[in-house]
């Protein structure tokens, strides 16, 4: 058996680091199954070469083909361009990849942060907001914007139970809420209701029983977020709110470049670093590929690969702990290549 992985790099540094995350798969021998890469196109450079930005064949191979995949980064233009909307948006969509799961995790002590953080944001990935249900009217304030939020008992549940199979699996088996039903007691109320049903489905069984629940609320979770990270260990949130304070998350471990996620749903999980394409940098080969190694081993987990997936974790943060070999956003002067040979070293 072999387990085939659709390779989406896209553009920008997701060119340069996605190549590193097939080769620190690649090492893992015998701890998967043989890994066999199917090289796909999607993005901003496809979509001025095509027209597309999302061929057709990229979903078909990715839906019929693939075990998962991996996806580097897009650059999307900041004007609106016609025809263009983004691959990774329609691609969750397309997949059904319901869930966005970000762990952030420090592993050198950062300086100004003392305390370890090691959480994970579970983000609903199709509705609230995003749905894009805008319309723009004139009355008697002028131009009148609005916008419809949906929230599904569908949605919210199938997103409790991945939270809450996440929590389970973790040591300290907490999971909390995030919501603002103070304020949007219908929306945020069928969110922390349908969420808290979860332990209680006939389903699951009392497979839940030993997972702690809590709630806070969205803003004062950011506060303490960057007071006390530590009290978090698995959070799930409506998408908008997911979103938010995913990217919070992030700064509290420094470069974005270390940040890993999935989009799972129930048939397919796709890895993908949160940065961007990174302009700045890009064809440079400075890039730091450690988030997206980070991703590849987030996807094999996901997958029930854990020995594969703690390996290359632990090769990871041996790298940075050992600090020696670091890319320039570390403040290190090792290149993307240097800092691969040096995680394969470590495998
Ligand atoms: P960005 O994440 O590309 O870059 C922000 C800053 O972080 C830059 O200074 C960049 O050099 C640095 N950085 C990011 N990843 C790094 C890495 N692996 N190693 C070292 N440094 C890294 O965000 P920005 O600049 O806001 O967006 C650039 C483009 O990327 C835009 O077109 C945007 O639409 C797109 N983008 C795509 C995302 C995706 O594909 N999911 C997510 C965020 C932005
Ligand atoms: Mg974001």
């Amino acid at each position: 058996r072999s387990l085939k992985i659709g390779v989406i790099p896209a553009d920008g540094i997701g060119k340069e680091v996605i190549p590193a995350a097939t080769r620190a798969i690649e090492a893992l021998g015998s701890d998967i199954p043989k890994p066999e890469f199917i090289d796909l196109v999607a993005g901003w450079e496809t979509f001025t070469r095509t027209g597309v930005a999302l061929p057709k064949e990229t979903v078909e191979i990715l839906r019929s083909e693939c075990d998962c995949a991996l996806f580097g980064s897009v650059s999307s233009p900041s004007r609106k361009v016609v025809g263009y909307s983004s691959p990774i948006v329609a691609l969750r969509k397309e997949l059904d990849l319901y869930a966005n799961i970000r762990p952030v995790k420090s592993v050198a002590r950062e300086p100004g942060h003392e305390s370890p953080v090691d959480l994970i944001v579970v983000r609903e990935n199709t509705e609230c907001l995003y749905v894009k249900q805008e319309i723009l009217t004139t009355g008697d304030n002028g131009k009148e914007a609005r916008a419809t939020r949906l929230i599904t008992e569908r949605a919210s549940g199938r997103i409790g139970q991945m939270a809450f199979e996440l929590a389970s699996a973790r040591p300290r088996k907490h999971l909390t809420i995030i919501h603002k039903s103070n304020v949007l007691s219908v929306t945020d109320g069928l969110f922390r209701e349908t969420v808290r049903a979860v332990p209680k489905l006939p389903k699951t069984n009392g497979k839940y029983d030993d997972v702690t629940i809590a709630e806070q609320l969205v803003d004062s979770a950011v506060y303490r977020l960057f007071r006390e990270p530590e009290i978090f260990d698995v959070m799930v949130a409506p998408n908008l709110y997911g979103d938010i304070i995913s990217d919070a998350a992030a700064a509290l471990v420094g470069s974005l470049g270390l940040i890993p996620s999935i989009n799972a749903g129930d048939n397919f999980v796709m890895g993908e670093p949160v940065h961007g394409s990174a302009p700045d940098i890009e064809g440079k080969g400075i890039a730091n590929p450690l988030a997206s190694i980070r991703s590849a081993a987030l996807m094999l987990r996901h997958l029930g690969y854990d020995t594969g997936a703690d390996k290359l974790d632990t090769a990871v943060d041996a790298v940075l702990r050992d600090g020696k070999v670091l890319t320039p956003d570390l403040k290190g002067n090792s290149t993307t290549e240097e800092v691969l040979q040096a995680v394969l070293k470590r495998l």
